[in-house]
């Protein structure tokens, strides 16, 4: 007897046996866990009933998806991307906003009101609407933004509008009503089938979600009833319970960085230091984080980075994710400029592409960028350097020239051990790192509080996860998360002096000699 993995879409699957319709069930590509399979169903089926049969979506059209980091709205996004479509949303919180910028959502605004109305029928209007939002003012206002001839879906179950009221108000466009739990079943297999054709080919990607253990139920029904999560919220017969992700060091972490109510800017904010480093700082009462990369997108590996679990500190944050190569003087002096006006005016309008409204005075840097170009010594190479350089000296003398308008209380770069011990195949790395300290040791003797640590590898992800073995060959363990913020931590605490680096290294090196 063959066993197949199956997608399927029922009322009572909480149960430990179900018998289910055939037209309810599909394969279940191998590509994906349960856990991850069980996010895709309801809400891929609803978004692609709601954008391609009823709202025919096209490419190059534009829709406004309201309560976007819900389950549907995280897969409109998906559907709606892959339609060619651009999407603009709504949601709830700061942290969800930012999510969906990261997500390629174009602009992202509040649904605790209607003034996206006006910023939008100024922008033009949108094509289609999805909404499930039953707030005073949405339906109206979401249909007074339609372009004439546009399309209008309703997924909301309560307090939605009658045809005829929608007729009334906007007869030229087309407003429908939709509800997956009452599609012929011969429908519904229909988008199940091509669900699962999607998760296979890659075209679409489960969403995400909160994922609790069969002995933990009732917390995630609670947990859906606050409707605090984004995504969806599964209950897995394999999974543990979510863990509470813990924080380490002190509580006084962020205020000595300066003001734990100020902006803390970290650049490469979205790699594996940058992650580590803004969870611990929102566990440590920083309120404002912007996290710059080049891309100003999250890596597919840093999954949401607790953007969207509640229970991570991050989640209580107001996190901003954007594009700033910090080598180009342009982006250094857009996110510094753009954040010294979103500090200063609360009136900007809220349709914003930057990702930075509403941010108060930058209080630190972290300086967390790099790149590597390893090569062997006869194999380096001008670019090689000026590639690794970038990040670091370079992008040090442009952020500077701001900083020194807009002084921090603190600002730490991350620089490596390979500055002081050398390392091979870096040698482009080490002069980078080495540059970099030098430069903070004239600032500081400018009477910049700057501090530059020369962290040795950490252990775990990171750019020096590669060459971790390299590193203990020299006698030298990885360096735990716990140590290395403890380090960072005790740096800041102790002033603005320029560190060699010396700590982190004896916590490593020295003990493995004791
Ligand atoms: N990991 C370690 O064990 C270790 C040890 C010693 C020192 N360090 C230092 O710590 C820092 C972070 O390391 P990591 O392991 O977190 O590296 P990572 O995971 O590779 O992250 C590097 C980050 O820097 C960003 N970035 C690169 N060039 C940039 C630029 N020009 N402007 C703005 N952002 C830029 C990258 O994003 P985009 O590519 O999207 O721009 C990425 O977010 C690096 O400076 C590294 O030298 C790390």
């Amino acid at each position: 007897m063959m066993l197949a993995s199956l997608l399927t879409l029922f009322t009572g699957a909480l149960a430990s046996h179900v018998v289910s319709s055939a037209f309810t069930v599909a394969p279940m590509p191998h590509t994906i866990s349960f856990e991850a399979a069980a996010t895709t169903p309801t809400v891929f089926t609803t978004a692609d009933a709601a954008l391609r049969q009823l709202a025919g979506l096209k490419p190059g059209e534009t829709l406004l998806l309201h309560g976007a980091a819900g389950g549907v709205g995280l897969a409109a996004v998906q559907v709606a991307h892959a339609a060619g479509a651009t999407v603009v949303a709504t949601a709830g919180s700061p942290s969800k906003r930012s999510l969906l910028r990261s997500l390629g959502v174009k602009v992202a605004v509040s649904s605790r009101d209607t003034s996206f109305v006006t910023d939008l029928a100024w922008a033009g209007g949108v094509d289609v609407v999805l909404n499930s939002l039953t707030s005073p003012g949405m339906v109206g206002g979401s249909l007074s933004v339609l372009r004439r001839g546009g399309r209008f879906v309703e997924i909301g179950k309560r307090d939605i509008w009658a045809p005829a009221a929608a007729a009334a108000e906007r007869p030229d466009v087309a407003y429908n009503l939709l509800a997956i739990d009452f599609m012929p079943p011969e429908v519904l297999q229909q988008l199940l089938y091509r669900l699962s054709a999607d998760l296979a080919s890659g075209t679409v990607a489960p969403i995400r979600a909160a994922v609790h253990d069969m002995t933990s139920v009732a917390a995630a029904m609670r947990q859906m009833a606050q409707a605090r999560h984004v995504g969806k919220v599964v209950v897995s017969a394999h999974a543990r319970s979510p863990a509470a992700f813990s924080s380490s060091g002190s509580s006084g972490a962020a205020a000595s960085f300066g003001s734990a109510n100020g902006s803390m800017f970290i650049i490469g904010g979205t790699g594996a230091l940058g992650q580590l480093v803004s969870g611990w700082l929102a566990g440590n009462q920083a309120q404002h984080l912007i996290l710059a990369s080049r891309t100003g997108k999250l890596p597919a590996s840093a999954a949401d980075m607790g953007l969207t679990n509640p229970q991570h500190p991050l989640f209580n944050s107001m996190v901003s994710i954007t594009a700033c190569d910090a080598s180009v003087a342009s982006d250094v002096t857009g996110v510094i400029s753009r954040l010294a006006v979103s500090s200063s005016s609360s009136s900007s309008s809220r349709v914003s592409f930057s990702g930075l409204q509403h941010q108060p005075q930058l209080a630190s840097l972290l300086h967390a960028g790099g790149v590597l170009a390893d090569a062997a010594f006869a194999s380096q190479s001008a670019r090689g350097v000026r590639q690794v350089t970038a990040p670091k000296a370079v992008a040090l003398q442009l952020l500077m020239q701001h900083l020194s308008t807009q002084p921090t209380s603190n600002s730490v770069l991350f620089s490596s051990m390979a500055a002081l011990l050398g390392s091979a195949g870096q040698t482009n790395y080490g002069a980078a790192n080495a540059a970099l300290d030098a430069e903070a040791q004239m600032l500081q003797a400018a009477g910049v509080a700057v501090s530059s640590v020369q962290f040795s590898a950490w252990a775990g992800a990171g750019m020096a996860a590669a060459t971790a073995s390299k590193v203990e060959a020299m006698g030298i363990g990885a360096l735990s998360p716990a140590a290395g913020l403890a380090a960072l931590e005790a740096v800041v605490r102790a002033g603005s002096m320029l560190r060699w680096g010396y700590d982190c290294y004896q916590v490593n090196a020295w003990r493995r000699c004791e």
